[in-house]
């Protein structure tokens, strides 16, 4: 059984989205996965999960609440891979949930702005050593400028941290699909599609732990 999780210190960046999308193609590739939401105040993925089978979409994301690790491990026999959701704020179940994982994705978006306190939440995780090697920064919600994606890669390279290799472009389709109870590669668009599953093949190999790793 594997964990991934997803952290952060800024809100809105696209935890609960590429969580989501990390589940949707685990499901689909016949792994048995357990979403865990340890955001209580949003409870994102499940009441996705929960518009999902309203919606009839298969395959069926388990999606579930939880307040402390102690209740996530309880539960999670019989998977092959939880995802776990977490806060818009780092705090102590930050750093506890990202020890018990195999792999911790850090979302931001290109702009200083995200990428700082990105940074400065990687460079505290990574003060642990048993978290050292296991984080990944992905780049979020991109705009449309290859230059200010390039910018953000080289400030992250330049930092030291490994890279998602694939990022997460902001399209209105990818946010239509959400609200529909779909996620990543179940976009109706072909270039969406695309996008989609080269993050999901990126997030995928890396929690499975067969990488290609990053780009830096
Ligand atoms: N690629 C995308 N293109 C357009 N909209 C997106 C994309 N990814 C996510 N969104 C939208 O951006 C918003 C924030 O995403 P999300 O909820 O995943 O962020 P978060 O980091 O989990 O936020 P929070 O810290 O509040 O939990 C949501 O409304 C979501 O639907
Ligand atoms: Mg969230």
């Amino acid at each position: 059984m594997r964990i991934a999780s997803f952290v952060g210190q800024k809100g809105g960046v696209g935890k609960s989205t590429l969580a989501r999308v990390l589940a949707v193609a685990a499901a689909r590739s016949q792994r048995r996965v357990l979403l865990g939401d340890f955001d209580l105040e949003q409870l994102t993925c499940v009441e996705w999960s929960a518009l999902r089978m309203r919606q009839g979409i298969e395959p069926e994301i388990d999606a579930r609440a939880f307040k402390s690790l102690k209740k996530l491990r309880k539960t999670v026999t019989g998977y092959d891979l939880v995802v776990v959701d977490t806060r818009g704020l780092a705090d102590e179940l930050t750093e506890d949930v990202s020890k018990e994982s195999d792999v911790v994705f850090l979302p931001t978006g290109t702009s200083m702005d995200d990428l700082r306190p990105t940074l400065s939440l990687a460079r505290r995780l990574a003060k642990s050593k048993a978290l050292g090697n296991k984080i990944v920064i992905v780049l979020s919600k991109t705009g449309r400028s290859e230059r200010l994606v390039a910018q953000a890669e080289s400030i992250i390279f330049e930092a030291g941290f490994d890279m998602l290799n694939a990022v997460w472009p902001e399209r209105d389709g990818f946010q239509s699909d959400l609200d529909m109870g779909r996620a990543g590669s179940e976009s109706s668009n072909p270039h969406l599609k695309q996008a989609a599953l080269e993050v999901e093949q990126a997030l995928l190999a890396l929690t499975l732990g067969h990488a290609p790793v990053s780009r830096s």
